[in-house]
């Protein structure tokens, strides 16, 4: 533990696998973790154990849908070269943290995530009732966790998924970040930062422990990260020093909300799988051109002379999506004045998705033709992920008292 790390911004995320993705799944995350990869340490991972917790009773396509989704992943401009790709039961120790975060969680916490009462509901025909399911938000905090990671992009859904973990985290160091001799070694630690910094460092924790200045702890915490000489376990005693809790070995993420475009599906509605309404990422572009042809437009405009209103016409989301401010401005123009028609406005939506989906076939073709590379992509990536959820794990146990030295 006396390794010196510095604290890379790392960011972590995860989809369940659903198989084939579709023109909503990319909008609404995909294309935004491709672009955080540049950004970021980013980890991404097929959340394979959480499709157990819906649907335990018939297991025979998660794995198909994995490799699929992974391809999909690749075909969307993932780049295993940057970012790290993983599948969860490939790495044990995310059931091993889910285990002993168990032991800390009271049961109220879970039943009181509003996705847990909201999909019993939802989801009448399956056996939703038991522990593994309970269990889910759980075992999403430990995905998180295990990697430490400053951000996690999620949607609007998941937010309270992540604001458990949050608090999940808080509760684990308040139990087990409290040394003995918590105070001195923190002491220690600040006057290891430097003079400059040290004194920086007192006034900051001074500022947010009685003002509560939100900013100095922001400030303390860059101040932190950017420095290089600290060793995990004093950065942890700081950051649990500046809050008045014990060592934060398990730091709180936030989350990085995915400003979802709203992606409206075929008939107008939004698009899903559940609803098949979808365009799929990898679809033929023949067929996509098809179906866009026939989308649902505003119902009033029966007749090629009937002006319409595009706030009323689902293609005009898609637009929104996919067009120029140009383009914009001449659908909005031609449908309300009946200048053009409906499958004239739909031409260059058309040219702009059946030029996305064709790339990335392009791409997944590679793939497609060679497994073992998606294989080989794999399993470097999960090989990567184990060193850091392992480096946590021994640092948690040790905190519980485990380490059996
Ligand atoms: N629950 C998430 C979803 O349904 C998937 C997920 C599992 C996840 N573990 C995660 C997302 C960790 C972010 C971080 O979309
Ligand atoms: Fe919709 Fe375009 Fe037809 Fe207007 S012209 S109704 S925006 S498809």
């Amino acid at each position: 533990m006396s390794s010196s790390v510095t604290a890379p911004r790392r960011v972590l995320s995860g989809m369940r696998p659903t198989g084939t993705l579709h023109l909503g799944n990319y909008h609404g995350a995909l294309k935004n973790w491709t672009e955080l990869q540049y950004e970021y340490d980013c980890y991404f991972f097929v959340a394979d154990y959480h499709a157990l917790t819906t649907g335990y009773d018939d297991t025979s396509s998660i794995e198909g849908n994995t490799w699929q989704m992974v391809v999909d992943w690749l075909a969307a401009g993932l780049n295993p070269a940057v970012a790290t790709l993983f599948i969860q039961s490939k790495v044990p120790e995310h059931a091993e943290l889910h285990l002993l975060l168990s032991m800390i969680t009271p049961l109220g916490w879970l039943e009181r995530v509003p996705t847990y009462k909201d999909q019993q509901e939802q989801l009448k025909e399956k056996d939703l009732a038991t522990y593994g399911f309970l269990g889910y938000p759980l075992l999403q905090s430990a995905d998180i966790l295990l990697y430490r990671p400053m951000y996690v992009p999620v949607g609007e859904d998941q937010v309270a998924h992540v604001e458990i973990t949050r608090e999940i985290a808080r509760r684990f160091n308040f139990i087990y970040g409290r040394e003995p001799d918590f105070e001195a070694k923190a002491e220690r630690a600040v006057k290891n930062l430097g003079s400059k910094n040290a004194a920086l460092y007192r006034e900051l924790r001074r500022a947010y422990q009685e003002k509560g200045e939100a900013e100095s702890l922001d400030r303390a915490h860059a101040l932190l990260e950017a420095n290089s000489r600290l060793t995990l376990a004093d950065r942890e005693r700081l950051l649990g020093y500046l809050e008045g809790t014990g060592r934060s070995i398990l730091p709180e993420p936030e989350v990085l909300l995915t400003a979802t475009p709203k992606v409206t599906g075929l008939d107008g509605r939004k698009m899903s799988k559940s609803y098949g309404n979808t365009i799929g990422l990898r679809e033929d572009p023949d067929a996509v051109a098809a179906k866009l042809k026939t989308m649902q437009t505003d119902p009033a405009r029966v007749r090629r002379t009937d002006p319409g209103d595009p706030e009323k016409c689902p293609v005009w989301d898609l637009h929104k999506l996919y067009s120029s401010e140009d383009t914009l401005k001449w659908v909005d123009q031609g449908c309300r004045s009946a200048g053009i028609g409906c499958l004239e406005c739909k031409k260059p939506l058309i040219e702009r998705v059946v030029d996305e989906i064709s790339g990335m076939r392009q791409r997944a073709q590679e793939y497609e033709d060679n497994p073992d590379l998606v294989r080989g992509i794999i399993a470097e990536g999960c090989e990567k992920a184990r060193e850091v959820a392992s480096q946590t794990l021994d640092d948690v146990k040790q905190a519980i008292g485990l380490s059996y030295r």
